[in-house]
């Protein structure tokens, strides 16, 4: 067995909330304390252990009304017969050392959001600020330097590691594309990330097969370290995972976090994974967010139909708490047919007429907690 596998399930001095995952302790420990290697070009990737509340205000991304349509092509003249609304008006901000939780059911256009923030696809319409630059205006070269701050995790830890390529390889990658490294540095920072996540540099040489599926999780973690990003995307970061798995990685992404004052938006379909790890969550429902608050705010007092639906499925370890369990009826529609109006309206128990025409906007009901529904 290699390393950091153990299964102690509970982080010291923290308690299980209804809606916690065990936590593991990965400790500082795991996120070692060796020293971080030096470029001799003059790169200088220092991982910023400056936890500093001053730039806690400050805007790292900001998203505002971010929208995209896949075209639905037909005919022989592949001309769009119809468009799949995956993302439809999306707007927040993440600041600097914050985390953000985007939840949802499957389809409801996390990823997209997520691909199309890295400029991995362009949006239909939108705007997104990096550090007050608006990215989809960036030439190639431009987008180039904004990609080092910002990086990805994907969700299947099998498919996203390349299987014909060493670890070091793997790791070193964005080394390599940016030019920043001679061999024997790539190798010392490839060491030195290795064991920044919980591994050890003589798993450097080693290929993707031959560890399990939270150390790969963990080798991808590693990769979107490499070039000292401020942003870090995590698709379903530990959807893939087991349960007992899924704690450490979410602990380790915890304690890099607070090391290295990163920025997170961790997407999830699950409440109960972003709970720990995100400062505010975001509500996603067919390309809208339509809540979003604090992560305790949200949990305890949720105000969307959908987010009380949400949170009514989750179990709570306590016989002496009761909730009513909020089954929603009929399916998610189509994001190629979205309803009219509020595209909850035709599973929301408490619609109105209004709801089928009109849109609800995403309001601040209270400082910080913002909800797109006409009665709220
Ligand atoms: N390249 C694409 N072309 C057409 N439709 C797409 C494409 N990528 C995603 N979609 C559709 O967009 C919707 C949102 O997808 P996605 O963002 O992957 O959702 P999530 O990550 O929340 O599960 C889905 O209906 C999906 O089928
Ligand atoms: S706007 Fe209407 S349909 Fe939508 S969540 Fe609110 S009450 Fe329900
Ligand atoms: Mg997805």
């Amino acid at each position: 067995m290699l390393a950091n596998e153990s299964v102690n399930p509970i982080r010291k001095g923290r308690a299980l909330t209804p809606f916690s995952l065990p936590v593991l302790p990965t400790g500082r420990k795991a996120v070692g304390r060796n020293k971080e290697p030096r470029f001799s070009n003059g790169v200088n990737l220092t991982l910023n252990t400056q936890h500093s509340t001053l730039n806690m205000a400050e805007p790292l991304l900001e998203v505002k009304n971010l929208k995209k349509y896949f075209p639905i092509r037909g005919g022989i003249l592949s001309k769009p017969i119809g468009y799949v609304y995956a993302v439809d008006g999306v707007s927040f901000f993440l600041n600097k050392g914050e985390s953000l939780g985007l939840v949802g059911e499957s389809g409801c256009g996390k990823s997209t959001t997520a691909r199309v923030i890295l400029r991995l696809i362009e949006p239909t319409e939108g705007e997104i600020l990096f550090e007050g630059k608006d990215i989809c205006r960036l030439d190639r070269k431009g987008m180039r330097a904004v990609r080092r701050n910002m990086q990805i995790v994907f969700q299947d830890p099998y498919a996203s590691l390349d299987p014909r390529r060493t670890v070091e390889q793997i790791i070193g990658e964005p080394l390599d594309v940016f030019r920043i490294s001679t061999k024997k540095e790539r190798k010392e920072r490839v060491a030195y990330l290795l064991q920044k996540v919980g591994l050890s540099p003589d798993h450097a040489r080693r290929y993707p097969h031959e560890f399990s599926g939270g150390q790969r999780q963990r080798i991808g973690i590693a990769r979107a370290l490499a070039l000292n990003p401020k942003l870090i995307i995590g698709d379903e970061p530990v959807s893939a995972l087991d349960v007992s798995i899924q704690a450490q990685v979410i602990n380790l992404l915890e304690d890099l976090q607070k090391e290295f004052n990163l920025s997170y938006i961790i997407i999830a379909h699950d409440l109960a994974v972003v709970e720990h790890v995100c400062d505010r969550i975001a509500v996603m429902y067919l390309g809208r967010i339509v809540e979003l608050a604090k992560d305790k705010e949200l949990y305890t007092a949720p105000v969307h139909p959908y987010t009380v639906a949400l949170l009514s499925a989750i179990p709570i370890p306590d016989p002496k708490i009761t909730r009513k369990r909020i089954i929603l009826e009929g399916d998610v529609p189509s994001p190629m047919r979205p309803p009219a109006g509020c595209h909850f309206h035709t599973r929301c128990s408490r619609k109105k007429d209004v709801c089928q025409s009109a849109i609800p906007k995403l309001t601040e009901i209270k400082e910080g907690h913002f909800v797109a529904c006409h009665f709220s």
